[in-house]
């Protein structure tokens, strides 16, 4: 008999994790937990109740009346803060940059983790984001670390905002992600690291196609021989 499993993927910003997770839990009827939406969600809030992203009590008071969902609706996946739909509001650059500086927190990432474990404990999910495999759920039963190269992760997201009709500057964004990886992995609360039993996948000169048709096969072998 299959079970339904809880699956981590880890990896750099802009290595395909959240294409690759929302197309993973459509294809296994999983539920998709995107995490970064809710450390997204936490300084979006914090900028608008005008709370210092260096106050710890002010943070974890953010944190400990904050309700986040995820819904799914017609036009995809919304996320959904205190009632409110924040889905487009927390993408926004200014907020990309505060979020670096929130999740480096310690009292924020103990009250995410927390809301993650919640989440995900009953299985059937895909959890998405920089911890997920190491701390949130070290015994997942498969773990993914997703990775491409600065450059071509660069490029993707210049796609990406160029598609929006924004003003970038080509070797500008593959400075950006550089610098928001440093940030990520040199933090000394929770740093991006790849857990040891991750398998790891390059995407670089990959379709999204090829790499989902590789994770949907490691989970289905998973929940097969899962008793
Ligand atoms: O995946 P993303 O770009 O939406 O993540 C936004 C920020 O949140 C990024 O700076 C990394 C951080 N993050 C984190 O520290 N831990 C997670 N589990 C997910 C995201």
């Amino acid at each position: 008999m299959s079970r339904k499993l809880i699956v981590a993927i880890d990896g750099p910003s802009g290595a395909g994790k959240s294409t690759l997770s929302k197309a993973l839990a459509r294809e296994l009827g999983y539920i998709n937990i995107d995490t970064g939406a809710m450390y997204r969600s936490v300084a979006l809030l914090s900028l608008q109740d005008g709370i210092d992203p260096h106050d710890p009590a002010g943070l974890q008071q953010l944190c400990a009346d904050l309700t986040l969902e995820f819904v799914r609706s017609n036009g995809g996946e919304r996320v959904v803060a205190n009632g409110v739909d924040v889905s487009e509001a927390i993408r926004t650059p200014e907020v990309s940059l505060l979020t670096s500086k929130v999740a480096a927190c310690p009292e924020v990432r103990e009250a995410m983790v927390t809301q993650q474990r919640k989440m995900g404990e009953q299985g059937g999910v895909v959890l998405e984001g920089r911890d997920i495999g190491t701390v949130v759920f070290p015994a997942a039963e498969v773990k993914f670390f997703l990775s491409a190269s600065a450059e071509e992760r660069g490029r993707r997201r210049y796609q990406e905002l160029k598609e929006k009709g924004l003003e970038v500057d080509l070797q500008q964004t593959i400075a950006e992600v550089e610098a928001r990886d440093a940030v990520d992995s040199e933090r000394a609360h929770a740093p991006l690291i790849q857990a040891a039993d991750a398998l790891v996948i390059d995407s670089t000169g990959m379709s999204i196609e090829a790499v989902l048709a590789q994770m949907i096969e490691v989970v289905r072998n998973r929940e097969q021989n899962r008793h």
